[in-house]
C-alpha cells in the first residue's frame, strides 16, 4: 500500500537513531521510496553506509560537497517528499524546529519541506518534562506537525520514564494509517467548537470555567489533516493553531459562540461541540467596573441558549452532530439522555472521576455513545489520540452516517 509513496527520514542525534534501519526496512519492503537526511551527529549512532544501503539512496549529511563543491538541496528533497519523519528528534533538533533556526541540512530541509511532517521525539526523561520541550513540542503541533509520542521505558541513561521513542513497527503503522486515511475528510465540511465561553459580569470580569480547548483543537487539526474544510469556533483560551484547512473565528461569550455556529451550521456535514458553554450569563452586565461598597453582592444569571440543543433541532438528514458530556455522577445514563434531547448521532462522555480525564492536561479518557446503541470505552491516551479515534468513530458504518 505504500508503492510509489515518497517517504523523507530525518534522523538526528540520540540513541534511537539505531533503530531507523529497521523502519526502513518496513517500509522499502511496502514499496515506498526512502530518502534520508542526517544530522552529523546522529552519524555517530548509525552509519550512513547502513541507511543508504537500505534505503538505495545516498543519505545527505552536510549542506554541500567537500570534495567538488556542488549542493545538496534541501528544497528539493524538502518538496519530493509525501511525507517527512523526523526520527528520532534529540531536545536540541525538536527546539531548532520550533524557533525555526536553519543551521544545518536538517533543519533546512524541515524548513522547506511542504509534505505533512511528523515527529518522534527521544530524550531522557528530564529533557522530556522540561517545559521547555513541552512548550516546543506544543509549538510543534500549532503549526500542524504530527507527534509520535515517546513512551515510558527504559532509557539511555539507564533511569526509566517517558522519552523513549515509538518503536519502529509502530512507526511504520502510523505512516500507513495517514495514507490509508490521508483525505477521508476531503469535500467535508466541519464545524468544531472548542474551550470556554467568558459571561461579562463588568467589563474586567467574568463567569467563566477551566477548559483549555485542548480536545477541539486536537479535533479540528485531526480533521483539517484528513482533508475536511474546518471551522474551529473557539472561545477564549491560549492555543494557537495554523492549518490552511481550517477557519479559526475567536468568540467570548456563549451569546457569540452561538451566533456563529447557527449561521455556519446549515452548511456543514458534520458538527462537533467540544467547547465547554456557559449554562447562564449574567442578566445584565455593569457597565463599568463594579466596587466593592457592599458586604455582599448578587448577580442576576439568566440561561443561555443551549447552541448544542438549536443545532439539533436545525439538523437535517445526512448530517451528523457530536456532542460532549461532562459528568460527575450517573454519567452514562446523563450522556445517554443529552445524546436524545439534543438529536445527537453520538455523544463524548468524560468523566471527571477518571484521573487524567477532562479539562486542561494534555490526557483524555472517554466514551463514545452512539445514537445506536453502540459504546466505545476509550483507555486513557493523548487528546491527539481521542481525536483521531472520534473521527474513526464519526467515517466508520456503526455510526451510520
Ligand atoms: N452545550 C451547548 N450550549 C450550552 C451548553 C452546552 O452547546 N449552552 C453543549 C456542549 O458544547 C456539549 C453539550 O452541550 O457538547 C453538553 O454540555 P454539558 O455542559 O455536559 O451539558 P449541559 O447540556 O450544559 O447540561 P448540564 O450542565 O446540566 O449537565
Amino acid at each position: 500500500m505504500l508503492k510509489g509513496k515518497k517517504i523523507l527520514i530525518g534522523i538526528s542525534g540520540s540513541i534511537a537513531a539505531y533503530k531507523i534501519p529497521m523502519l526502513v526496512r518496513l517500509l522499502k519492503k511496502e514499496g515506498a521510496e526512502v530518502k534520508i537526511v542526517m544530522t552529523p551527529v546522529s552519524c555517530d549512532f548509525v552509519t550512513p553506509l547502513t541507511l543508504s544501503t537500505l534505503s538505495q539512496q545516498p543519505v545527505l549529511i552536510e549542506p554541500y560537497n567537500k570534495v567538488d563543491g556542488s549542493w545538496n538541496s534541501h528544497v528539493d528533497w524538502g518538496r519530493w517528499a509525501d511525507l517527512f519523519i523526523m526520527a528520532p528528534v534529540s531536545a536540541n533538533t525538536l527546539a531548532k524546529m520550533a524557533a525555526g533556526i536553519a543551521d544545518n541540512l536538517l533543519t533546512t530541509t524541515y524548513l522547506a519541506a511542504k509534505c505533512p511532517v511528523f515527529f518522534a521525539p527521544a530524550m531522557d526523561l528530564d529533557m522530556f518534562n522540561h517545559p521547555t520541550t513541552k512548550r516546543n513540542i506544543d509549538t510543534l503541533i500549532s503549526f500542524g506537525n504530527r507527534l509520535i509520542e515517546p513512551q515510558v521505558g527504559e532509557l539511555a541513561s539507564g533511569l526509566c520514564g517517558e522519552g523513549r521513542m515509538e518503536e519502529p513497527d509502530v512507526i511504520f503503522q502510523v505512516i500507513k494509517d495517514f495514507f490509508l486515511k490521508i483525505n477521508d475528510l476531503s469535500g467535508k465540511k466541519i464545524l468544531i467548537t472548542a474551550g470556554p465561553t467568558y459571561e461579562a459580569i463588568d467589563p474586567v470580569r467574568y463567569i467563566g470555567n477551566h477548559s483549555s480547548g485542548k480536545m477541539g483543537y486536537a479535533i479540528a487539526t485531526e480533521a483539517a489533516s484528513r482533508g475536511a474544510e474546518v471551522v474551529l469556533v473557539s472561545g477564549p483560551v491560549s492555543l494557537t493553531i495554523s492549518h490552511p484547512g481550517i477557519k479559526l473565528i475567536r468568540v467570548n461569550s456563549a451569546a457569540e459562540m452561538a451566533k456563529e455556529c447557527i449561521q455556519v451550521f446549515p452548511e456543514c456535514d458534520i458538527t462537533i461541540m467540544a467547547a465547554a458553554v456557559a449554562d447562564y450569563s449574567v442578566e445584565v452586565p455593569s457597565p463599568v467596573k463594579i466596587k466593592k461598597s457592599e458586604n455582599s453582592l448578587t448577580l442576576e444569571l439568566t440561561k443561555t441558549k443551549d447552541i448544542l440543543s438549536e443545532l439539533g433541532k436545525m439538523k437535517k438528514s445526512g448530517r451528523f452532530l457530536v456532542g460532549f458530556a461532562l459528568e460527575t455522577n450517573n454519567e452514562n445514563y446523563n450522556a445517554v439522555q443529552k445524546l436524545t434531547n439534543k438529536n445527537l448521532d453520538l455523544i463524548v462522555l468524560n468523566s471527571l472521576k477518571d484521573e487524567g480525564a477532562g479539562f486542561g492536561g494534555d490526557t483524555n479518557k472517554v466514551t463514545l455513545l452512539s445514537k445506536n446503541g453502540k459504546n466505545i470505552d476509550l483507555p486513557l491516551q493523548s487528546k491527539a489520540k481521542v481525536a483521531v479515534q472520534i473521527i474513526d468513530a464519526i467515517l466508520s458504518k456503526d455510526t451510520t452516517l
